[in-house]
């Protein structure tokens, strides 16, 4: 079965001006199971707009996105973000960790939303990406490659179907690139996740044999590069 599957996706925005843009029209887009795709696209393309949709965080203006078969635009606000929770982990390009919270608090609070609290698993991702002997750490204590761990960590908490990556790496030095993609690679493979990262760094993009680029998939990608 398909992880993913959008058909006729539409979405626009309306610019301080009040004129409607269309970021998004996708006719078609599909992702296998444990698929790894990254999808290429300049800065201000609608890449982040794209996930977003696909989270059910946006909502398209027409169109469907069926997410494990379900299509996570047409439920309602709370079945929404429960399906979310346990079916898509997010890894965000700034992280959006809770400051206030433990690195292992932070994966924890993840549970709670999703398929609910385990703390020895929640412990044991920690490990897994490194962390083991920072659990109880503040992400203001972390270094940025760390802080981006605990990201990783919390969008697998709850055995997601499909992972989201948004720029994953756009805060990280060269050398912590590879590392970082390395490490969500892997830990996707283990798991059988699907992932669909998203980037407009050549480096990140050649890691992966199978790369599209948004351009391709998104008849709006013309105008909205002259936006
Ligand atoms: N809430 C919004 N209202 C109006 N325009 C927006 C909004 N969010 C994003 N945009 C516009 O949509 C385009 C795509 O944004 P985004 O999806 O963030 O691109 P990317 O992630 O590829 O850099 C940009 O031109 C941006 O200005
Ligand atoms: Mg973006």
């Amino acid at each position: 079965m398909a992880v993913l599957e959008i058909t006729d996706v539409k979405k626009t925005y309306r610019s301080p001006t009040g004129e409607r843009q269309t970021i998004i029209d996708i006719p078609k887009f599909a992702m296998e199971e444990k698929a790894h795709v990254a999808l290429e696209g300049r800065s201000g393309s609608g890449k982040t707009t794209f996930l977003n949709l696909i989270a059910g965080i946006l909502k398209a203006d027409t169109g469907q996105l069926l997410v494990e078969g379900t299509d996570i635009q047409s439920l309602s606000e709370p079945s929404r973000d429960l399906f979310r929770a346990k079916t898509i982990g997010y890894v965000h390009q700034t992280f959006n960790l809770l400051q206030g919270y433990t690195a292992l608090e932070n994966v924890e609070l993840g549970m709670m939303f999703g398929r609910g609290l385990d703390k020895e698993y929640a412990v044991d991702l920690l490990g897994r990406v490194g962390l083991g002997d920072r659990i109880h750490y503040y992400p203001g204590q972390l270094s940025v490659g760390q802080q981006q761990r605990v990201a990783v960590a919390r969008a697998m908490a709850n055995h997601p179907k499909l992972v989201l990556a948004d720029e994953p790496t756009g805060n990280l030095d060269p050398h912590h690139t590879h590392e970082a993609l390395s490490l969500i690679r892997g830990i996707c493979r283990e798991q059988g996740t699907a992932l669909l990262l998203v980037s407009h760094d050549d480096e990140v993009l050649q890691e992966f044999e199978n790369r599209q680029s948004l351009a391709d998939i998104n008849l709006a990608g013309q105008e909205a590069s002259t936006a």
